[in-house]
């Protein structure tokens, strides 16, 4: 009979310590702890998994999910009503009937009919500083083109527009006071932009009901399977969640993508000479460049990865971003390629929008939107020059700008733009 041993874990970073600063480059950290302790317990009793194979198979295992077994959420300690009733917090049946529900308001279908409005407003971008030949990416381009978008498609009326925006730039900031980020006036701008969008959300909603429409929010309220709807707790905290899952990620994809363009001169032209490797070129952003580098998943029962076994409960982090340059599965993996997903032969799918049952809802919307804004600029504008090396990173979990300048050329009106 042969006995299968289980290896005992040594805890470390391995080369890759998290911190609370952006640092320039956390891939080579990546590349050290998925070379020397791909499967790692960490000195504070996470695992972490940085090998595609791996990430992709707990993002998708059946065992594995947002909540421990008790039904609390890694850290909770007493249930709080109200608290967790978005989708991404849950588990099945819940989980499975909130995606269903809510992804009515999402198909390609629905998303793909926003195109023509987000290249109008993508166009007006550029107008409005293409005569001064600076800009700022993020608060120019990578945060307007979301934030309008998202406000239409919940039918905000303009004049709320910037304040709902900066509500939810500023509840967005609450992802990072849940990991004990921040000091007491951040988390007294998060509470208290949390409670005005809840509000402005709730007179909304209440608004809508007796007036419906096709905005997000009347599908949202309207959406039924078999005889199912979303109650009016799960309602409001879908409607924020999603606003606040699709905000910054957005504004990091548009910003990383074009800044990662921008210090690849030769992938840079390769673009402006096809256009249409768009669709690829943001793929190739999302994997090399991607704003989330990591996601969750809670054991529900003991798994086995390269020969260690982690015990129920344990929270393992998918490291997203160092599965994407994994050697094992990508050809070159370090080298930034806009053609990589054109190519016939046939790349695997980048992690960077997650797995399994809780894969991004939003995908179809972040790449569209970003398609168009990252395609539009470079073929607007020309001699692209950042006018700082390193990135001034914004408050947030994720890998998301703060300011981004740019010097350029315009040297196309907007009629004949992409
Ligand atoms: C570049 C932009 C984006 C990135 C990189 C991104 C990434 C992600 C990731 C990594 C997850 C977790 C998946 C997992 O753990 O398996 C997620 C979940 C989610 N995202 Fe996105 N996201 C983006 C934009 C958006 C947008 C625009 C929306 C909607 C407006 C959105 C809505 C959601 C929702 C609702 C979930 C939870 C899905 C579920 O639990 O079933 N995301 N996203």
């Amino acid at each position: 009979m042969t006995e299968t041993k289980t290896k005992t874990p040594v805890p470390g970073w391995y080369g890759s310590i998290p911190s609370d600063s952006q640092p320039e480059d956390p891939y080579s950290g990546y590349r050290e702890l998925r070379e020397t302790q791909p499967v790692n317990l960490t000195p504070e009793g996470q695992w972490r998994l940085s090998r595609y194979e791996d990430v992709r198979s707990v993002l998708r295992s059946h065992g594995a999910g947002m909540r421990q077994t008790n039904g609390m959420l890694p850290g909770q300690t007493v249930e709080e009503p109200g608290r967790g009733q978005f989708m991404l917090l849950q588990d099945p049946p819940t989980h499975t009937r909130l995606r269903k529900l809510v992804s009515k308001a999402f198909t390609p279908r629905a998303i793909e009919g926003w195109r023509p409005r987000i290249q109008a407003v993508t166009d007006d971008l550029l107008d409005r500083v293409a005569d001064r030949g600076e800009m700022d990416l993020v608060a120019d381009l990578a945060r307007p083109v979301p934030a309008t978008l998202i406000c239409e498609m919940l039918g905000i009326p303009p004049e709320d527009q910037e304040t709902f925006t900066n509500w939810t730039a500023d509840a967005t900031h609450g992802l990072l006071t849940v990991r004990g980020i921040g000091d007491d006036a951040l988390r007294a701008r998060v509470d208290s932009a949390a409670s005005n969008l809840i509000g402005y959300f709730q007179n909304l909603i209440d608004a809508r009901r007796k007036n419906l429409g096709d905005d997000l929010l009347s599908v949202l309220i309207t959406a039924e399977e078999e005889g199912d709807r979303l109650d009016p707790l799960e309602l409001l905290s879908n409607s924020v969640g999603l606003l606040i899952a699709g905000f910054e990620t957005t504004i990091g994809l548009i910003g990383n993508g074009l800044t990662t363009l921008i210090k690849h001169p030769e992938e840079l032209a390769r673009l402006r000479e096809h256009p249409e490797w768009i669709v690829s070129a943001v793929e190739e952003c999302l994997r090399y460049s991607g704003p989330i580098l990591a996601s969750v998943r809670v054991l529900h029962e003991p798994h086995t990865f390269g020969g260690y076994e982690i015990p129920k409960d344990s929270e393992v982090i998918a490291m997203l971003a160092a599965g994407n340059r994994d050697p094992e599965v990508f050809d070159d993996p370090e080298r930034f390629d806009v053609s990589r997903y054109a190519r016939e032969l046939s790349v695997p799918d980048h992690l960077s929008f997650g797995g399994g049952a809780h894969l991004c809802l939003g995908a179809h919307l972040a790449r569209l939107e970003s398609q168009i804004a990252i395609g539009t600029l470079v073929q607007r504008f020309d001699d692209l020059e950042l006018v700082n090396d390193e990135t001034e990173w914004g408050l947030s979990l994720f890998r998301v700008p703060g300011r981004i300048p740019i010097r350029f050329r315009a040297n196309k009106p907007a009629s004949s733009a992409a």
